[in-house]
């Protein structure tokens, strides 16, 4: 099963992940990252990255993760997300939004 970015990282979006994968299997929304479930290889060398541990391995990912995962599909499918390699600047109310639980509704699209 491949890793998968959950919504913790909505509104936050580090992008330490991103430096790390060896598969550039990361894709950019305008608050939001995802992980192409076909090109990672569950290396899980991103999941410590993560600032707020926004990564999980979905084959752990319990009943109300798993609408992330089935996101990360989805996004990672749609030609509006653009790849993402390196490093950029979070999110502007990153610290604030580190700190709420319930961001799914947030989420934009490019
Ligand atoms: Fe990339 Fe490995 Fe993370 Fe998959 S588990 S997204 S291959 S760093
Ligand atoms: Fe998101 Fe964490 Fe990466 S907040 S952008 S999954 S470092």
């Amino acid at each position: 099963m491949p890793f998968a970015v959950t919504q913790a990282c909505i509104n936050c979006k580090y992008t330490d992940c991103v430096e790390v994968c060896p598969m550039n299997c990361f894709v950019e929304g305008p608050n939001f990252l995802a992980i192409n479930p076909d090109e990672c290889i569950d290396c899980s060398i991103c999941v410590p990255e993560c600032p707020v541990g926004a990564i999980i391995n979905a084959a752990e990912a319990t009943p109300e993760q798993q609408a992330d995962v089935d996101l990360n599909a989805r996004l990672a499918a749609d030609p509006r997300w653009q790849r993402i390699s390196s490093r950029k600047a979070p999110q502007p109310d990153h610290a604030h939004w580190s700190t709420v639980a319930d961001k799914r509704a947030l989420l934009l699209q490019p």
